[in-house]
């Protein structure tokens, strides 16, 4: 007998600033929440003190409404056990290893993408990773730093241990979060690789789903990160033939909520503009005149102002983009396939919706 299909699974990406505790929350509070999420990374640092600031985002009695993989980035093994044994302390027994953050100056030193680079260190930290959370480890990876091979060259370290999953972002670190994902590159690694792979990188709609399950038939596990932040409804979309349209009083009740749950964590206006812009700078993509938006948002210098502004976008609410505004991977650029998914639905009729 055949084994049933397993059905898809979709991971919320870390973004740093973005989706945080607060963030995840709300989200799953006001829109259809993903299955998991993998919290943004908190470094290593030297010493055994740990300072409860630096958990807060992951600790389990603040709430967690999505089952969240707390995610470490460094390159000193006895400083990720120190981590490791805080998060299974508050009762984890996964973690995640940061080794694809492009940033230079993050590579520079060794961690993120950088780990990659040195094969030593990365054994060390996969290592110890492993033997603190058995069965319960995971790493975060890119293709390559300056070139998308490196990936394919390292997957032997990489299948030696015993990893819960491994989640590719079809990039290299140079490109950063830019350009083409490389799905030829990205296949290359997912044969050589003996673990499940998430596969991450512009997955945006549910035309971008459908070209990468052709692409992909062996993936079923999918991390969503920007999109989230783009279009908050993305979970339902995705995996919906006929989802229901995007409803903007939604989308304000959730800004309104994210907006006084910052109010009360983070310390002063300026921090809490900060955070609203950030998730703005996405945002925005998804609204008609988002460009306009983005510019009125972006120059609020007090909370007043951003109320006064967002309150205005919502009275006249110019309506969504359609999914062909949103798609992440496009018919251009490297990819012909793309040429042969009809999509149904596709920029599905809600633009024209007000409130
Ligand atoms: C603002 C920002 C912050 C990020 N923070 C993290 C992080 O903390 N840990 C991590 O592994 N990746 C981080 N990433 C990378 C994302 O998790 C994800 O790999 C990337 O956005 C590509 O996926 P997407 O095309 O679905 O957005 C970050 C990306 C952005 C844009």
């Amino acid at each position: 007998m055949s084994e049933p299909a397993q059905s898809d699974a979709f991971c919320l990406a870390p973004l740093r600033g973005v989706t945080v505790r607060t963030f995840r929350n709300l989200h799953a509070l006001w829109f259809t929440p993903p299955d998991c999420a993998v919290a943004p990374f908190i470094p290593t640092f030297a010493g055994e003190k740990i300072k409860p600031l630096l958990l807060k985002d992951v600790d389990p009695e603040l709430g967690q409404a999505v089952p969240v993989v707390p995610q470490v980035i460094g390159k000193d093994p006895a400083q990720l056990r120190t981590l490791l044994r805080a998060f299974k302390a508050m009762g984890y027994d996964c973690a995640d290893l940061n080794a694809g953050c492009p940033y230079p100056f993050i590579v520079k030193k060794g961690r993120g993408a950088g780990l990659m680079r040195d094969e030593t260190s990365f054994a060390r930290m996969l290592e110890a990773g492993c033997e603190e959370m058995p069965h319960g480890f995971s790493v975060k990876v890119r293709l390559g730093i300056d070139r998308s091979d490196l990936l394919a060259a390292r997957m032997a370290l990489i299948n030696s241990f015993p990893l819960r999953e491994v989640t590719i972002h079809a990039r290299t670190a140079r490109q950063m979060y830019e350009g083409a994902v490389d799905l030829q590159a990205f296949t290359t690694a997912l044969e050589a690789c003996r673990h499940p792979v998430v596969y991450n990188g512009d997955l945006r709609t549910r035309a971008d789903f459908l070209l990468l399950k052709m692409r992909l038939p062996q993936i079923t596990r999918w991390m969503v990160g920007r999109a989230a932040a783009v279009d908050p409804f993305v979970f339902a979309r995705l995996t919906s033939e006929m989802p229901p349209p995007r409803d903007p009083v939604r989308l304000k009740g959730f800004l309104d909520d994210y907006l006084a749950a910052c109010e009360e964590e983070l310390y002063g206006p300026v921090s809490v503009l900060g955070r609203m812009k950030e998730l703005w700078s996405y945002l925005h993509q998804s609204l008609a005149d988002g460009e306009r938006i983005w510019k009125g948002v972006r120059v609020c210098r007090a909370l007043h102002e951003y109320r006064r502004v967002v309150d205005a976008v919502f009275a006249s609410f110019p309506g969504f983009v359609s999914d062909v505004a949103l798609r992440g991977l496009h018919p251009d650029g490297n990819d012909s396939t793309c040429f042969l998914i009809e999509v149904p639905h596709e920029g599905c009729d809600d633009h024209h919706e007000r409130p």
